[in-house]
Parts: C-alpha cells; structure tokens; sequence
C-alpha cells in the first residue's frame, strides 16, 4: 500500500485528530510527530496523540522516529538479515536444570508481583513509571549482589526522551564471552483509555513476564554461587522500558547492539505469563511469526522436556513485543506467551489487568523454560554460522 493512500485510509478512523504526511526523515524539532512503521513496507507519520487511537483499534506498530535512519526515500533501507545458527536439537543439560526448577519459589513471586503490580501505573512517560524501573532495578541488585562484579553487571539504559530506563544484566561467559543469550521483558505497562491519568497495575501486562524473569534470574545467581560455576556464553536478562509506546526501549537497546557489533545468538521473550482461560487444557504458546523458526524449534524441544504442560503454535502479528526489535536488528528471535493467542488474557491494557486473575503455578512453567533456555544455550559450544 502507498503511504499516502494508507494516511487517507487512517483519517477517518482516528476520530478526527488530524494527520500529517512528512518526508520520512524530516520529523521537525520540537513537534509531537512520530514515525511508525505498520509492517515490513508500511510507514506513517502521525501527531503523538494518534498513536493511542492506532492501538485501541488493534494496529500494532514500530515507533521508529528515533530511528528513522532505517529509512531512504520512502523505503527501509535492506533488512539487516538474521544469521542461521545451530541450537541444540537434544537436551545436554537435564540433571541441572531438573535441579535448578525445583527451586521456583511461588510466594517469591507472588511478593514480586504485588510490588510490580502496586505502582499506580508505569506508563514509561509518568513518575511512577520512573520508579518501578528503579524498583525492578534494586530487585536485581539484591539478587545479584553476592555475585563478583568481574562476572556480573547490571547496567540501567538510558532513553533520551523518557525517564523511565530500561535496564542490561549480563553474566559474563567464560569461553564465548562475545556469543550472547539474551531473556527479555518489558517492564512498562498502559492504560489504553487514559495512559497519563487511569492506573495500570498491567499485572499479565508484563508484571508477569519481569516476575517469570526475576524469579529464573534469582535462582541462576543461586546456582553460580553453590556451584562456582558461570556459563560457556554471555548471558543477559533484559527489563525494558516502553514496550507500550511502540517496542521503544528495546529498539534503542539493539540498535546501541548494532552499532557495537555484538552477538546477540539468541533471544527469548517473556510478555504475558500468567492467565490462564481454561485451567482443564492449560498450554503454553509458542509464537511461530515474526520470529526464527530453527531457535523456535529450540523452545519446543526444552518445553517438551522441561516442562509439565503442553505447547500450541500461534501468531501474534507484526511489532507484538520486544522481540521483534532483536529480530529487526538482525538478532534471532523466539516468543512464547502464556496461551494460544486467542485464549490470552483481554484484561490486559485496563484497570483489570491484575493479579487476583493469574496463576503463579503457569508463570512457574515459563520460568522453567527460561532457565532451560539459559542453561542449554548458554552452555552451548556450537553457535557457529551455517
Ligand atoms: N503483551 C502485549 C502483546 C500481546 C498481546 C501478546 C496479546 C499476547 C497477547 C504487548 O505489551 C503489547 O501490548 N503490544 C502491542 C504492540 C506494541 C508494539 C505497542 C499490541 O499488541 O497491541
Ligand atoms: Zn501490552
């Protein structure tokens, strides 16, 4: 589709706000306009106020103003391609991740999601949004504090237009310290109706993801220190910020990745973990577009092994969560949620979205995946290109 006849096709949709078509690149300083990107080949520009009309209408999208480099003449610049890796295709790491799962403390994470979930909102723009990442922020000190600081650091990223950071924990590898496995979350939530004004406690929306990813964080550090020992890779776990404003933060974090040249080999996402519709067939999802098939292959096998429920593939569309902004950036890419798609909380995004409506015990099963995954490819020798 054009980009101008797309803009005409938002107009009357957008309940009057008014949108404006610019040259791309020649977003003038000072205004409210915001480049986003609706697919592969798709760009608008809009006034700021329009991107909320856009979500409540189920338009999911890139805000790429801050990285409208990525476009020439109307066009993206070519996709930075995904390298193919190999993953593991069986299991070398049973007897210790068994071990490790047995640790999962629900109460440890149902404390964690009552303060993530007790910020009025943490909307990435508003002051309360500001403190949860520095809540989040002291969580992972406290359980990363006996750690040596040559094996383990935790960094706080810096946006330029929001307060709000995102926050870097990476575990240094002790063979491949350059091959990097990456566990991401986003730690912001939304109120779609008022973002500034309604509360967003955004407890499935994505307390239960920064929940799932602390509490897998919490018992890796507890192994390292029992058994002395770190992992063959670099392993990171990431808390971004602004998730809701348009995969915002995450985009920063791995375009700052691209421009350093690092290795990001694989990246698993953890955004909404923990309702369940129908307690009588729970599942998990395992996202199988916008992501890369041989890592998801990957997920399937450690769900099968490492977990006590069942997976079923599912969609989540175009710019659904942070993982889209690895895979954007040319960094392979997995996403499993708590469901199939259709079965996800619809809470999510309101004052409703709270805790009295999870199950830690399903929020548990992702932090067994999340260790799996963090013991099997952070031990993994063989990421070598094919
Ligand atoms: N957690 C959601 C994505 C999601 C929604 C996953 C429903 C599974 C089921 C995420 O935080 C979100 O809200 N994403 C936006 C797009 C984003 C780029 C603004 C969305 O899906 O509307
Ligand atoms: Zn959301």
């Amino acid at each position: 589709m054009k980009i101008g006849s797309l803009l005409i096709s938002l107009l009357p949709l957008s309940l009057g706000s008014p949108v404006f078509s610019l040259p791309f690149g020649e977003v003038p300083f000072g205004s409210e306009l915001r480049v986003l990107q609706l697919s592969a080949d798709e760009f608008v520009t809009v006034p700021e106020t329009e991107k909320l009309f856009l979500r409540r209408r189920g338009t999911n999208f890139f805000d790429i103003t801050s990285h409208s480099g990525q476009i020439a003449g109307g066009k993206l610049k070519d996709e930075i391609p995904v390298p193919d890796y190999l993953y593991p295709t069986e299991l070398n790491e049973i007897e210790t991740v068994s071990k490790v799962n047995k640790m999962i403390n629900t109460n440890s994470m149902q404390a964690n999601l009552a303060e993530i979930t007790s910020f009025y909102t943490r909307y990435y723009k508003s002051q309360s949004g500001f403190e949860a990442s520095e809540w989040v922020s002291s969580k992972i000190i406290e359980s990363t504090e006996k750690l040596p600081k040559e094996i383990v650091s935790v960094k706080h990223f810096d946006h330029k237009e929001w307060a709000q950071y995102s926050i870097i924990v990476q575990i240094k590898g002790y063979e491949n310290p350059d091959n990097v496995v990456v566990i991401g979350s986003h730690l912001d939530s939304i109120n779609l109706l008022l973002p500034s004004i309604l509360p967003a406690p955004g407890a499935d929306d994505n307390g239960s993801g920064t929940t799932t990813n602390l509490e897998a964080l919490r018992l890796i550090v507890e192994h390292i220190l029992s058994s002395g020992k770190t992992f063959r890779n670099t392993v990171e776990f990431h808390f971004y910020s602004a998730e809701e404003g348009g995969l915002l933060g995450s985009q920063d974090v791995y375009g700052e990745y691209r421009a350093q040249n690092k290795s990001v080999m694989a990246m698993l996402q953890q955004d909404m973990t923990g309702y369940v519709r129908d307690p009588s067939n729970e599942h998990i999802g395992v996202v199988t577009d916008y992501t890369t098939p041989a890592l998801t292959s990957f997920m399937k096998l450690a769900i099968d092994n490492y977990l006590d429920i069942p997976y079923v593939e599912t969609t989540c569309g175009y710019a659904c969560s942070d993982h889209g902004s690895a895979l954007k950036n040319g960094y392979p890419a997995s996403f499993v949620i708590e469901s199939d798609f259709k079965k996800t909380s619809k809470f999510i995004h309101s004052t409703l979205d709270t805790m009295d409506r999870l199950s830690l015990s399903h929020m548990a099963e992702h932090v067994k995946l999340v260790i799996g995954t963090v013991f099997e490819l952070g031990n993994w020798p063989y990421f070598t290109k094919i």
